[in-house]
């Protein structure tokens, strides 16, 4: 039996988070009897206190895998804070990682995947910090659509490549073989210029929900 561990990092709490719906499409996948699921929701964790649980879920993985949005073409803060507190708790407790397999699903708001590599070698980082294996990322751009236009035409080869990154994770996870493969971009074809105009538009219609200008949105506070 594998036991597998499912991170979702978004931040978001009222809002519908892409990574956090992602997740639940990879754990309806994982129903094979010999895998045992786990999820563990950071930002519940962080502020209901109940990480020291959720670290001995995870010291106890044979798999994980991290989904979160970019923030700052990077990791979200808290999911920056609870990965060193894991290590932290480690240390603490004397913890030995068994060999787990560690994967990352990281999605970004502009259109070019590859944008979210830095992030992921962050994880690939923190995997060799705690003697885990990193096997591969899911990079995927234009995250910002893929929830609001779920079920348009033109995003059907979007999300069956996305199924096939989950089928992929799954048979890897329960593979015992540790052949490098290649992190995977996922990406969503619609016009590039359309795509801005429409973010432009969103930027603009939520200043002014929060009562900004769109002048307000060029302030440069910290100069
Ligand atoms: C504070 C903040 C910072 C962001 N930084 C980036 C960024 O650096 N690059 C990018 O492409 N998208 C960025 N985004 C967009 C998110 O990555 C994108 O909206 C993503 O789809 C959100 O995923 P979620 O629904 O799982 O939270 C940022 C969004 C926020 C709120």
């Amino acid at each position: 039996m594998k036991n597998v561990v499912l991170i979702s990092a978004s931040p978001k709490m009222a809002e519908q988070s892409l990574s956090k719906y992602l997740l639940e499409i990879l754990e309806g996948m994982v129903n094979s009897p010999s895998l045992k699921k786990n999820t563990i929701d950071v930002r519940k964790s962080i502020s209901h206190h109940t990480t020291d649980e959720d670290f001995t879920i995870l010291s106890q993985a044979d798999a994980l895998v991290i989904a979160f949005p970019l923030y700052f073409f990077c990791l979200p803060g808290i999911l920056t804070r609870f990965l060193e507190d894991y290590l932290n708790f480690m240390k603490k407790h004397e913890i030995q990682s068994k060999p787990m397999k560690v994967y990352t699903i990281v999605n970004c708001g502009f259109p070019e995947p590859g944008i979210n590599l830095e992030a992921a070698r962050v994880i690939q980082s923190f995997s060799h910090h705690i003697h885990a294996y990193f096997r591969f990322a899911i990079m995927i751009g234009g995250g910002g659509m893929l929830l609001e236009a779920k079920d348009a035409p033109f995003l059907k080869k979007t999300w069956r490549n996305l199924n096939d990154a989950f089928a992929k994770i799954l048979q890897d996870i329960q593979s015992d073989t540790f052949d490098d493969i290649e992190n995977i971009c996922i990406s969503v074809k619609f016009p590039r210029r359309l795509y801005f105009m429409m973010g432009n538009h969103n930027w603009k219609s939520l200043a002014k929900q929060n009562g900004l200008k769109k002048k307000d949105l060029y302030f440069t506070p910290y100069q």
